[in-house]
């Protein structure tokens, strides 16, 4: 009864893939609104140091557990003892139920904004558009105040897409799908780079905000105890974005590299993940940044006040940049949606994949089946988040998940692997297959990865009691 594991057809299918789960909402959307809320460029240098310090050693974990234990989080815990089975299934849990059901609305928000586009929807005033018009927010968290059938329905297709793909199996569906979906999505985002890069006042918006930096911001030994504080809360930040960007700590990249065939080049492919990532990111940066200089420009007002930072970035200031812009401004516009989408719609297949892989795992059910019925589930469970007050608990959601359950989930990875397992047989496992990985990171998992990230948890537990 057994089946033998499906396979990706090819290790370019499987990067494509791989990077596909990785480039998401969080690359253009949140990357975009965190690093303006932490100190633009500033940002940049605890990101790229929690990709050096997490990201890439824990990627390498990752990919060298999914591909040495042939299995979904769960299986491969289990295997290493069945007392951490549960931490195993901890993970693709958290990222179905505790990503995917907002994710997959704010794709639906995208495609609205996608057909808003041609008709400039949002008048000029895209700010009451958003809140009042659109999401009809309510007045607390509390108040639950009814669903948006527009959001309601956008959401639907996009649990539908993610089906369709996922139902067809790693090879037919994922593999085809982030074949198709990644180029197109590299093509767009260059668009809309160069494109932003034209407009008047762009470029400075870049030099003066994203290219230049407040080191005050990220200096966490500052001798004012609240300077301090808001620093230390920006390399939480940081990590957490870390996490979420290269989709670690879900059993995303375990299951993805569980269908790896034996031969495969695994420390290669971690740092093409990663580069390709965290490269894309600061790419998409360019975009953002220029397009809130260009908004200034026009408005004849500062960047500052151009800009509204949090998760309606995307929703407030591209849609007035989108009207103010000299000419094809639904073009434009439809163009930045359907990014949003297109990298949103990869990363959730990967999302449903890394539960779904968990299930056939475990109880050899047929994989039609668990997607169907996960992909039910989840848009069940996505309603919450179409109410009135889905933006409310989106926020308070991603907040716990990113901040303390990604966190969380690396650290009690590292501490399996480093104490338990030993990271030297990881580390030759993945040696023996191509490039090698240095002694150095046997220190990272054991020692250094888990105390950053344990000061990491007790530096957001202060700040949330704070
Ligand atoms: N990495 C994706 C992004 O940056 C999001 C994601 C998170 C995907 C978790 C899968 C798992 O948007």
């Amino acid at each position: 009864m057994h089946k033998s594991r499906s396979l990706w057809q090819s290790n370019l299918g499987f990067l494509m893939a791989a990077i596909g789960s990785a480039i998401g909402l969080g690359n253009i959307w949140r990357f975009s609104y965190m690093a303006h809320e932490h100190g633009g460029g500033a940002f940049l240098v605890p990101y790229l140091v929690a990709l050096a310090v997490a990201g890439i050693p824990i990627i390498l974990l990752e990919y060298g557990l999914g591909h040495r234990e042939k299995g979904s989080s769960p299986m491969v815990f289990a295997r290493l003892s069945p007392r951490f089975e549960l931490l195993g299934w901890w993970m693709p849990v958290v990222a179905m139920f505790g990503i995917m059901l907002y994710y997959s609305v704010v794709i639906g928000w995208c495609v609205n904004y996608f057909f808003h586009s041609f008709t400039l929807a949002w008048g000029s005033d895209p700010q009451t558009f958003f809140f009042n018009d659109f999401l009809q927010l309510s007045s607390s968290p509390a108040e639950f105040g009814g669903f948006r059938l527009p959001i309601l329905l956008a959401t639907a297709l996009v649990w539908f897409s993610c089906w369709f793909i996922c139902y067809r199996d790693i090879r037919h569906g994922i593999e085809v799908a982030a074949k198709i979906f990644m180029p197109l999505l590299l093509l767009l985002t260059a668009v809309i780079v160069f494109w932003t890069l034209q407009l008047d006042g762009a470029w400075e918006g870049i030099r003066d905000n994203y290219l230049s930096a407040d080191w005050h911001k990220i200096n966490f030994l500052a001798a004012d105890p609240e300077a301090r504080a808001a620093a230390a809360r920006v390399w939480v930040a940081a990590f957490g974005q870390i996490f979420f960007t290269l989709s670690l700590g879900f059993g995303i990249m375990i299951a993805y590299a569980s269908y790896l065939p034996a031969k495969t080049n695994l420390a290669r492919n971690a740092l093409i993940t990663a580069a390709v990532n965290c490269g894309y990111s600061v790419f998409a940066g360019l975009a953002v940044f220029g397009i809130v200089g260009f908004m200034a420009f026009s408005q004849g007002v500062t960047f500052d006040e151009a800009i509204v930072g949090g998760p309606q970035l995307a929703f407030v200031v591209y849609p007035q940049a989108i009207s103010l812009l000299p000419d094809f401004n639904s073009l434009f516009g439809a163009l930045f949606f359907l990014v949003l989408i297109i990298a949103g719609l990869t990363s959730g297949v990967s999302l449903v994949e890394a539960f779904t892989c968990a299930l056939t795992d475990k109880f050899n059910w047929r994989r039609k089946k668990v997607v169907t019925a996960l992909c039910l589930l989840g848009i069940t469970g996505s309603l919450i988040f179409t109410s009135r007050a889905g933006l409310y608990l989106l926020d308070i959601t991603d907040h716990f998940i990113t901040n303390y359950g990604l966190v969380l989930g690396g650290l009690l990875q590292c501490l399996i692997i480093g104490w338990y397992v030993g990271p030297e047989k990881l580390r030759q496992h993945i040696n023996k297959l191509g490039s090698k990985v240095p002694q150095i990171w046997n220190f990272f998992i054991r020692y250094l990865t888990p105390l950053v990230l344990l000061i990491l948890l007790l530096v957001a537990i202060r700040g949330d009691l704070a």
